[in-house]
């Protein structure tokens, strides 16, 4: 059985196929509680699910109606910092795909190149630049899923950024907008490094969802990102950097995050 068939099957016949599929990150997963309807399956118990260890990251998926909407929202993620390989990433996203989704909407914790969006702060991806040192795509292609060669051009949907930012707005939460860095992790990056990001045209750092949304693009899903600032990025804020300070400032980012993805997901059409 695929991981597919076991969400269908604990789900039931009468259960709507989910249109819009949610990844929250570290410390964002308060969304997943307003699902209703809702059908949650540990990832242990998907076929080919990676599991992440990390501290804030729930680890299961849930099926189910965020309003009125069907969704499916993956509740934490495991990282290629954990030792998962990056193909393993893909599982979740084209299980996603799998199930019905046509649209994809990630969020991250991230580490700020740009002072004008501190901690707290939310950002929503315009594109991204990939220093992870890896891609989910590498190794055989299915070509029933995708193409060898896929094009990014457009990763980020602007009509869905569009859709985002007039949330934002009517909820009076101010949305940056900003370039995503990625980089492999665990460790922060070094005061050097932030300095060559920021010459290189980055507004945050994380280390996380540019392998979902390279998958997802392979496979035909609109992509939206949005970050939760949770601190200044090394070398530019007073405070050092640790994960219980990502956490910390990921609640405070979160409450406006929440506000903005439930009214994305109720307008979602
Ligand atoms: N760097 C990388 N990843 C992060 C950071 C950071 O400063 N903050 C939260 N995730």
């Amino acid at each position: 059985m695929t991981a597919a068939d076991v969400i269908r099957e604990a789900a039931g016949a009468d259960a709507p196929a989910p249109r819009l599929a949610l990844v929250l990150g570290s410390g964002l997963g308060g969304l997943a509680e307003a699902v209703q309807d809702a059908t949650a399956i540990p990832y242990k118990d998907l076929p080919g699910f990676p599991v992440g260890s990390v501290a804030g990251h729930a680890g299961r998926l849930v099926l189910g109606t965020l309003e009125g909407t069907p969704v499916v929202v993956l509740q934490g993620r495991a990282h290629l910092y954990e030792g998962i390989p990056a193909s393993d990433l893909a599982v979740p996203v084209r299980t996603v795909r799998a199930l019905g989704a046509e649209t994809l909407v990630l969020t991250n914790a991230a580490g700020s190149i740009n002072p004008a969006a501190g901690p707290g702060a939310i950002m929503a991806l315009t594109d991204h630049i990939n220093m992870m040192g890896a891609n989910p795509l590498a190794g055989p292609n299915d070509d029933r899923i995708g193409p060898r060669f896929v094009g990014l051009g457009d990763i980020y949907d602007t009509d869905l950024r569009g859709a985002l930012h007039r949330c934002a707005q009517a909820e009076g939460v101010v949305l940056h907008e900003g370039v995503y860095l990625a980089v492999l992790g665990p460790s922060f990056e070094t005061p050097a490094e932030i300095r060559a990001f920021r010459t290189l045209g980055a507004d945050a750092v994380g280390m996380s969802t540019v392998p979902e949304a390279i998958v997802a693009r392979h496979c035909g899903l609109r992509v939206a990102a949005v970050s939760a600032i949770t601190n200044l990025a090394e070398g530019l804020g007073a405070e050092p950097l640790s994960h219980e300070h990502t956490l910390k400032n990921a609640a405070i980012a979160a409450q406006d995050l929440q506000r903005v993805l439930s009214r994305f997901v109720k307008e979602y059409n």
